[in-house]
C-alpha cells in the first residue's frame, strides 16, 4: 500500500489538523451553490483525519468517508464517533480499490491526496470517481498542482519554498515542500486539467494559489 509513509505514522497523523490548519467553509459553500441538500450522498476520498467530513455531515443525507491508511481511518473513526456522526461511514479503501456499491453519490469530494499516485494511475482514479458520481454530479479536488511550465520550474519551485513555515507543527516546512517535489506525484495543471476532462469531466471553475496549490469544481458529463 502506498499512502504516503507520513499518514501511517500515528505521531504525525495525531497532529496533523493543527499541521494542515484546513478550513472546509470555502469549500462547502461551493458545494451548496452546486445543489447540497439534506437528500444529498457525499464521498471523501482520501478523508485523511476527517475535517471535511464532519464539516459536510449535517448538510447531507450519508457521507462516505474513505482512506487508504488505517491510522488514518482510525482517527476518522474517532471523529465519528466523539461528534456523534450517525450518517458518517468510514471505508478503508484507495482511489484505486474503493467499490462503491451504493446509490450514486451527488458529490466527491478530494483534497490533498491525489498527488500521492502517479499520473498513470491519477487519470484511472479520475476516471473511477467519474464513473462513481451520479450523471451531472460534482468533483471538487483540490490538490498539490503546478501552475507554470517546465522551463519555469526551477523559479517557481524556489518562491514555493521560500513561503515555507519554520515551525513544522504549524505548516509545511522547505524540507518537507522539497520531499514532496522530489518524491510525489504532483503534476502540471495543463496535464491535470486535460485528464479532468478525458475522463469525463467539465471543469466548471479552477483556482490556482502560489502555482502550487489547484482547486477544480468540476461536472460529470450528462451521459
Ligand atoms: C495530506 S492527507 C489529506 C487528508 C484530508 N483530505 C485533508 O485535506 O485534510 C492525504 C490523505 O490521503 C490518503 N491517501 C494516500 N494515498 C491514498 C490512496 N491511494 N487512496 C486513498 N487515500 C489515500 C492518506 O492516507 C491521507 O489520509
Amino acid at each position: 500500500m502506498h499512502a504516503g509513509n507520513e499518514h501511517l505514522d500515528p505521531n504525525y497523523v495525531a497532529a496533523y489538523d493543527r499541521k494542515s490548519g484546513f478550513d472546509p467553509t470555502d469549500d462547502l459553500d461551493v458545494l451548496c451553490r452546486h445543489g447540497l441538500t439534506t437528500d444529498s450522498i457525499v464521498v471523501d476520498m482520501g478523508a485523511g483525519t476527517g475535517v471535511f467530513t464532519a464539516a459536510v455531515a449535517p448538510l447531507c443525507q450519508q457521507v462516505i468517508a474513505v482512506d487508504v491508511s488505517p491510522v488514518m481511518t482510525a482517527a476518522l473513526r474517532s471523529r465519528v464517533e466523539r461528534d456523534d456522526l450517525d450518517n458518517v461511514s468510514v471505508v478503508e479503501a484507495g482511489f484505486l480499490s474503493y467499490e462503491h456499491d451504493a446509490s450514486p453519490p451527488d458529490f466527491v469530494y478530494t483534497r490533498n491526496a491525489l498527488h500521492q499516485v502517479p499520473d498513470f494511475w491519477k487519470a484511472i482514479a479520475l476516471q473511477r470517481l467519474a464513473s462513481m458520481l451520479r450523471p451531472e454530479g460534482i468533483l471538487r479536488v483540490r490538490d498539490l498542482v503546478f501552475d507554470f511550465e517546465p522551463v519555469d520550474a526551477e523559479g517557481n519551485i524556489k518562491d514555493w519554498l521560500s513561503g515555507a513555515v519554520t515551525d513544522p507543527t504549524v505548516g509545511f516546512t522547505a524540507e518537507e515542500l522539497a520531499t514532496h517535489v522530489r518524491t510525489e506525484f504532483s503534476t502540471y495543471s495543463w496535464l491535470f486539467e486535460a485528464v479532468l476532462e478525458r475522463v469525463g469531466f467539465t471543469i466548471l471553475d479552477r483556482h490556482y494559489r502560489r502555482s502550487a496549490y489547484g482547486t477544480y469544481t468540476c461536472m460529470r458529463h450528462a451521459t
